[in-house]
């Protein structure tokens, strides 16, 4: 069985055959009937552990125009509150006939540890602070359809890189890609070590970067996987880090803005720069469903 537990666990071809694919699905996305029948036999659940807009339902945008079945399940108002366990609630779940789980949870590892106990496809919707894979696929797709490529694009990855999934997983997809990748934030904030461990520049000068870069890709302080906060507060973080008009007009050019959502306006990004036209945030989450129809079928027909 084939699943998408990380990028780590991709080469480039994967990466170019899912862009492939995801560029014929949203061909599909633009007619006026947006369904294909491609996994029209197959029933998806969707396995949601922790908080989710975009991601759940971009799944289930893109399992349902490819035809599929589709549960919804969420553990909040589930009798993991009575103290099932994960495999438990999944084994249930899979005894009903289902052929592939997508699954969200805030444990590193969770879908990992499922892979090994259950004999269907795993797409990992974002595990604790390891891994994002189909929102890293999304936003290398964005970059690639914003400015022709990835190869040899200069990437700054802004704000907090210590406890983001998005981070991780956009660093391993754009330097497969060959892109090369800045991040930048507080030093709090940036694990000792990421720049040799993964081929990456570290930096604590945002506006540097940003002069450096191509495309900017800020991400929200994450403070629910904060045992203790590592800055004084949000005003003091906005203040040094925080990604605004009047630092973009401080540059001698534009560059692109990205932010995987959900964003804290005001703090990390200003809503002038989160709504001008130098950001491709909405079309970040509208090749979302393209992105995740294209790994759903790829995973789909491999079984
Ligand atoms: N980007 C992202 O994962 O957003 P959600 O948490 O809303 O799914």
């Amino acid at each position: 069985v084939k699943h998408l537990l990380g990028i780590r666990d991709l080469t480039r071809q994967d990466i170019e055959l899912i862009f492939q694919t995801a560029d014929q699905f949203k061909e599909v996305l633009q007619r006026p009937i947006k369904k294909v029948p491609t996994l029209r036999d197959t029933t998806i659940v969707n396995v949601f552990f922790e908080n989710s807009t975009r991601t759940r339902i971009s799944f289930e945008l893109a399992e349902k125009r490819l035809g599929a079945d589709v549960v919804n399940f969420s553990a909040s108002g589930s009798s993991v509150s009575k103290g099932e366990t994960l495999i438990d609630t999944v084994n249930n779940i899979l005894s009903m006939k289902v052929d592939m789980v997508v699954m969200r949870h805030s444990a590193t590892g969770a879908p990992h540890f499922l892979a090994k106990h259950i004999n269907v496809p795993i797409v990992n919707a974002g595990d604790g602070i390891n891994e994002h894979p189909t929102q890293a696929l999304l936003d290398a797709f964005s970059i690639r359809e914003r400015l022709g490529g990835v190869e040899g694009k200069k990437i700054a990855i802004c704000g907090d890189i210590m406890h983001s999934r998005v981070a991780l997983s956009n660093i391993y997809c754009l330097k497969k890609l060959g892109a090369e990748v800045t991040v930048v934030g507080p030093p709090t904030l940036i694990p000792k070590h990421i720049g040799a461990a993964l081929g990456v520049n570290v930096s604590y000068n945002i506006r540097e970067t940003l002069e450096w870069a191509d495309v900017a890709n800020v991400l929200r302080i994450q403070l629910e996987r904060q045992n203790m906060p590592l800055f004084s507060s949000l005003r003091e973080y906005s203040l040094a880090y925080g990604v605004n008009r009047k630092l973009l007009d401080s540059l001698k050019k534009d560059i692109v803005i990205m932010h995987p959502g959900p964003i804290n306006r005001g703090v990390e990004l200003s809503s002038d720069v989160a709504d001008s036209g130098q950001s491709i945030i909405l079309d970040q989450v509208e090749n979302g469903v393209a992105t995740r129809m294209a790994v759903l079928y790829l995973l789909g027909r491999n079984e």
